[in-house]
């Protein structure tokens, strides 16, 4: 409350510039909100989509032989099996994992850079190596899963 506002028994009255005043920050405060910016990971500024993504359509399950992706060898590897659906596998430490390339910004088809970490050409949306949104130009969340089971050997991945 300022100067110019005016109390009343034990209420409160405040005056035209007052509320004038704290309208204007909270506009502003409302507009900084939704900007993102904030420990998001450096420098995102788009909006995050309300609408949740799909997971990837897979009609039939894929079978895909690890041998054929040599990067999977290694535990930070990564790389697209399927290009209908878009679909990487990538080798954590905990195993082979899966998930769509379709940004789950807008859409787009995410890329795999020569270091293993994915970026989308859409809006610069990025993630790490197994899906995660790291950050970049564009606030969204990371890659969606797919189910992805290994053989007895090891040798073999089905997805879906
Ligand atoms: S579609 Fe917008 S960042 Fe990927």
């Amino acid at each position: 409350m300022t100067a110019e506002d005016v109390t009343c028994g034990g209420c409160s009255l405040v005056t035209r510039r007052g509320f004038v005043s704290q309208a204007t920050l909270a506009a502003v405060a409302a507009v900084l909100a939704g900007c993102g910016g904030g420990g998001d990971g450096g420098g995102s500024t788009g909006p995050v989509v309300t609408t949740p993504p799909r997971p990837p359509q897979i009609p039939t399950p894929l079978v895909v032989t690890l041998a054929n992706f040599p990067v999977l060898a290694n535990v930070g590897g990564a790389a697209r099996v399927s290009s209908q659906p878009l679909i990487a596998l990538a080798r954590t430490s905990a195993g082979i994992v899966g998930y769509s390339l379709d940004c789950t910004h807008a859409g787009s088809p995410v890329d795999i850079r020569s270091n293993f970490t994915l970026k989308c050409p859409n809006h610069g949306a990025e993630f790490a190596f197994d899906g995660t949104w790291t950050g970049g130009e564009q606030r969204t969340t990371s890659l969606l899963r797919v189910t992805v089971t290994p053989n007895a050997s090891g040798t073999l991945v089905t997805i879906g």
